[in-house]
């Protein structure tokens, strides 16, 4: 494992005050596309919880189960509405602990910071039967069709709650970089019209910007390639049973390999909330094609 991509931080609370240094250093390796680990923190489910621990609460449609905490709305869950209760119950306490450690961790966020969607996944990623775009054991950048993000950045943390002692695989790829100079010359411009008519009709929440077309190009073009899958420079993560990590997804190329139990929560960081705003895809991106891509 190459550590200089991991920055581990020994706390057992996600209440953990942390200190200025700490803050700074962690706030420096996420923004360069570092993984924060904690290596002993745990997300303790209660005794009535432990039931979930199983793909059976899952919708045959869905591949997890997903928590608005905005709206209070889960979906993907088919249970009874007691269980429905409890769901919404474990993943809002997930949610309320990710959102205080990343506000200790990365208090520079905090007045910006964007709450997302928390996800807890139960099955198995390995031998999962889906299309190539939805293959998430293939190296990508996180980008979605439906839910343009115009420039913000996407921070996620998760937590592997396995119970039987198994680890979440990932592979991680190169820096965003590299993985954009490789991917970039192949992508056409977005056909005039199109992000409208996708907002118009409901097919995207909002409007797709044109970086997040060209993200969404790379996400697909990176998964499309299995040379590129095979060949490119990349290392192996295991991320043991109750342990706690931290990545911005849409810069850090990475593929979930196997693995099963799993809390998520997603925020999102406008990119002038950043501490150097230079490093994020979309600045990246605007300088290697030397134009505006979202607005300012
Ligand atoms: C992903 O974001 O691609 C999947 C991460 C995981 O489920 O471990
Ligand atoms: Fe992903």
């Amino acid at each position: 494992m190459n550590t200089t991509l991991l920055k581990e931080i020994n706390s057992r609370d996600w209440n953990q005050l942390f200190s200025t240094d700490l803050q700074t250093e962690s706030t420096q390796a996420l923004e360069n596309g570092g993984i924060i680990l904690f290596p002993q923190l745990a997300f303790t489910l209660l005794p009535n919880e432990n039931k979930f621990l199983s793909p059976s609460c899952l919708d045959k449609h869905s591949k997890n189960i997903s928590f608005n905490a905005l709206t209070d709305v889960l979906q993907g869950a088919k249970c009874s509405a007691r269980e429905h209760h409890e769901l919404k119950a474990m993943m809002s306490r997930f949610m309320q602990s990710a959102q205080s450690l990343v506000h200790k961790i990365f208090p520079f966020y905090a007045a910006a910071l964007q709450i997302g969607r928390t996800s807890f996944r139960p099955i198995e990623v390995a031998g999962r039967n889906t299309s190539w775009r939805k293959d998430d054991t293939r190296l990508h950048v996180d980008a979605f069709p439906a839910t343009p993000n115009q420039g913000r950045r996407i921070l996620r943390v998760f937590t592997n709650i396995n119970p039987d002692g198994q680890d979440r695989f990932w592979r991680v790829g190169e820096p965003f970089l590299q993985v954009a100079k490789r991917f970039l010359p192949n992508i056409k411009r977005p056909m005039a019209g199109k992000s409208a008519f996708l907002k118009m009709f409901r097919l995207t929440k909002s409007y797709r910007t044109e970086y997040d077309h060209l993200m969404l190009s790379i996400h697909n073009q990176m998964k499309r390639d299995m040379d590129y899958q095979n060949n490119v420079a990349q290392e192996k993560i295991y991320f043991a049973p109750h342990t706690t990590w931290i990545v911005q997804t849409d810069h850090v190329s990475h593929a979930a390999m196997a693995g099963q139990h799993l809390l998520e929560q997603t925020f999102y960081l406008p990119v002038n909330a950043m501490l150097n705003p230079a490093l994020s895809p979309l600045r990246i991106l605007e300088k290697l094609c030397g134009r505006t891509l979202a607005a300012r």
